[in-house]
């Protein structure tokens, strides 16, 4: 099992796991062709995110996305993860857990202040790699949610 960075080489496979990793949106090819997956790759390429694939014996099995932010309050960046799946026929081997050590390894060496994760379905997994509760997440997307008064 190893960790590396992501290239374009990987958009194949990355947007297969993506297909079932999202469950709020619908991925269309053509918009992570052309937009989402070279913008992420520049961002990466930037400094500005890091993009990890984890491979076995060659292949590809999940990838992690964390976007690096800039902040007042913390004194320095925060790296915060937004996607994190491994293929479900290789779950419960270590490779999660190995994607998150690589991005904790990548903010060690970007000196950032924290590494976040907002998550509904894997609380537990975070937890017992260290993470603890911090706050609430809320999200209003714009163009798409109606307005309750
Ligand atoms: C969460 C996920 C990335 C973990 O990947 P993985 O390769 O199975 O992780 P590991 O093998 O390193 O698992 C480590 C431990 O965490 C546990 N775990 C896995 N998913 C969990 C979850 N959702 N909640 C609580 N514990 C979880 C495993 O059971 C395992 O425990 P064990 O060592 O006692 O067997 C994977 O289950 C996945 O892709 N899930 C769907 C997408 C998702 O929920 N992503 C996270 C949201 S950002």
């Amino acid at each position: 099992m190893t960790v590396r960075v992501a290239t374009q080489e990987d958009s194949a496979v990355i947007y297969r796991l993506l297909c079932d990793f999202a469950t709020s949106y619908q991925p269309e090819r053509a918009i992570f062709d052309h937009r989402t997956f070279p913008r992420v790759l520049k961002a990466a390429a930037d400094g500005a995110a890091e993009l990890l694939v984890a491979e076995l014996n060659g292949t590809v099995v999940g990838y992690v996305l964390a976007a690096r932010l800039p902040t007042l309050f913390a004194g320095g960046t925060v790296l915060d993860i937004l996607e994190l799946t491994v293929d479900a026929a290789h779950r419960g081997h270590g490779m999660g857990s190995l994607l998150v050590h690589a991005v904790i390894t990548r903010a060690e060496q970007a000196d950032d202040v924290e590494v976040t994760v907002p998550t509904r379905r894997a609380a537990g997994f975070y937890s017992r790699l260290g993470f603890t509760e911090t706050a609430t997440y809320l999200k209003y997307a714009p163009g798409r949610a109606a307005v309750h008064r």
